[in-house]
């Protein structure tokens, strides 16, 4: 069976939309040349005009860095899937840890976000990570369960072909510690046996991420359980992104 590895951008807060367009067609011109990797960038919310007309006819898909799960209504400050596909997106980040902890998003809002996203049939990356006090006193495990614990309750009602899940140790992401190889091993196979246990399905992709650098990425996508990486200050740079991505590329099959 091949192997297909995605190479996802997380732009976060930052760059304008001109800024944005420009690394954006960087990116869609060095993309045409890959046969297998799958490259994803996720924008600014309002950058995402911009950007998906800098990427057109590319293959790299574009998304948002959230979503609300219901269809339209009363909620101020929030984006639908309407909104997003009209402006041909195709996923949604959901669940990231900054939204977690600076924005107090639960393990159940993110849950509902994630399965309004994808009963509409729109693709979820739904991020999960231990913080370094939870590893530190032997957690890891259980918060990560928990984490996933609504999302799998409410995925036997619907088709979770479109759900990936990113691994991010909220302890390495921008602080340019990375888990290391073992502990990457060993979270992306709980998570995946826990999902095939209690889901009785198939899997998603688990992607990385959490300070992943063109130095230290072919050693993350050595591990087989790992099916891409997730990336945020390392995507900003157009070099940095492109060795990222060319790993990928190599280790696709
Ligand atoms: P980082 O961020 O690569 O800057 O550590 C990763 C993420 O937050 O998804």
């Amino acid at each position: 069976m091949g192997r297909t590895l995605y190479a996802v951008a997380n732009w976060k807060m930052n760059l304008r939309a001109d800024q944005s367009a420009e690394l954006a067609g960087q990116l869609a011109d060095f993309s045409k040349s890959l046969n297998k990797a799958q490259v994803w960038i996720a924008p600014a919310a309002v950058n995402i005009p911009a950007v998906t007309y800098a990427t057109e006819s590319s293959g790299i898909k574009i998304g948002s860095q959230n979503v609300h799960w219901d269809k339209n209504g009363a909620y101020t400050g929030e984006i639908s899937v309407e909104m997003l596909r009209h402006l041909n997106c195709s996923f949604a980040i959901v669940g990231h840890s900054e939204r977690r902890r600076l924005f107090l998003e639960s393990n159940e809002l993110t849950a509902k976000r994630a399965v309004g996203a994808l009963q509409q049939t729109f693709k979820v990356i739904f991020c999960v990570g231990e913080n370094l006090s939870q590893r530190k006193s032997g957690e890891t495990l259980a918060v990560l369960q928990a984490q996933l614990d609504p999302l799998l309750e409410a995925s036997r009602e619907f088709d979770t072909s479109g759900l990936l899940i990113a691994y991010e140790p909220v302890w390495a992401i921008g602080t340019g510690k990375v888990a290391s190889i073992g502990e990457i091993e060993e979270a992306h196979a709980a998570i995946i046996d826990y999902w095939q246990n209690k889901a009785n399905a198939l899997p998603p992709p688990v992607l990385y991420g959490g300070s992943v650098k063109p130095d230290n990425v072919a050693d993350i996508l050595s591990v087989a359980e790992v099916s891409g990486t997730l990336v945020g200050g390392a995507s900003l740079n157009f070099d940095s992104f492109k060795d990222i991505i060319l790993a990928h590329e190599k280790l696709s099959c």
